[in-house]
């Protein structure tokens, strides 16, 4: 049974399909009300989630379909020592497919290798997130009305922020695409990303500390916040929580045409006073990820509209 727990695990092509069917979505919305009658979606959630977790779950009701789950591992037998390998088979049971967030990196992958129902990775631990990255390159085909050639800046926290690898390595399969990373020093994209991404595919990357010095080439501006969650210690993050924050003084010097992103939540790093500037897309984007995830669980159920 097909699962998605990387970005990788969809080919370009279909990454294209689903953004054309997420469009047809947004177009035609009434045509894929009744698609997913009768089906159930389990949404797993054994860590917060606003927008993921909802997005999902509206996804599947204007589908027609039906949603059960948890959205908190206190609430489940996680507490009483249950392996995602049994919650997932226990599942199995009940749902037609999984959409699970785990603080542990490789969760998901585990789930769908016990697992007959498709399984979709909503985010493990710092490592992954493949369906905000469909939301994100949704909006950017969107707004931009191409994939390829432009100059994309990741803003915060590269190290723990999964959106932030999840789209690198998306990105990495276009043309034209150039990278530009942002980050104090303690919070780098991992080297392993680095690696087998940027270097392996020929991708041209700079990195910088300095978002002000390179704001005006951007087109594309991905702001993350720094992810309190996976630091070890309290006073590193409290010294590092506020290293960029976006203001509408700031974004003076930026490209008329520039898209600004967020995966949100956001807490300081944009200020308020640039949500009015057409170039702020964050809630479009968190609008979007409803349609897009419509298409893929569409997708991995087999089913199509009439
Ligand atoms: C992101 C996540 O959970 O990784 N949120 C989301 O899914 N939209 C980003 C974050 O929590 O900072």
């Amino acid at each position: 049974m097909r699962s998605v727990i990387n970005i990788l695990d969809l080919s370009v092509e279909e990454i294209d399909a689903l953004i054309a069917t997420a469009n047809d979505i947004i177009a035609n919305p009434k045509k894929y009300s009744e698609v997913c009658h009768g089906k159930k979606l389990a949404t797993l959630f054994f860590e917060p989630s606003t927008r993921t977790r909802l997005s999902f779950e509206a996804a599947m009701y204007e589908l027609g379909g039906h949603v059960l789950g948890f959205s908190d591992a206190g609430s489940s037998s996680a507490t009483k020592g249950e392996s995602v390998a049994d919650t997932t088979k226990m599942v199995n049971c009940y749902a037609d497919i999984i959409a699970m967030r785990h603080p542990k990196e490789g969760a998901p992958l585990v789930a769908s290798m016990n697992s007959k129902i498709p399984v979709i990775n909503a985010g493990d631990g710092g490592h992954n997130h493949p369906t905000q990255t469909l939301t994100d390159l949704l909006t950017i085909s969107r707004k931009k009305g191409k994939l390829s050639d432009f100059t994309i800046g990741f803003c915060g926290d590269l190290k723990f922020g999964r959106t932030v690898h999840s789209l690198i390595t998306a990105l990495a399969r276009y043309t034209g695409i150039k990278i530009v990373l942002i980050s104090p020093d303690e919070l780098k994209l991992p080297s392993y990303i680095k690696k087998d991404v940027l270097v392996k595919q020929g991708i041209e990357y700079v990195q910088t500390d300095n978002l002000e010095e390179v704001l005006p080439e951007l087109d594309v501006l991905y702001m993350t916040r720094v992810q309190k969650e996976r630091f070890l210690s309290e006073e590193e993050y409290i010294r590092l929580r506020d290293s960029y924050i976006l203001t509408a003084e700031k974004l003076k010097i930026a490209k008329e045409d520039l898209i600004i992103l967020h995966p949100l939540p956001r807490v300081n790093e944009i200020s308020v006073d640039v949500d009015d500037d057409p170039r702020a897309c964050y809630f479009e984007q968190a609008l979007n990820g409803k349609f897009i995830r419509m298409a893929l669980i569409m997708e991995l159920l087999g089913l199509k509209a009439e």
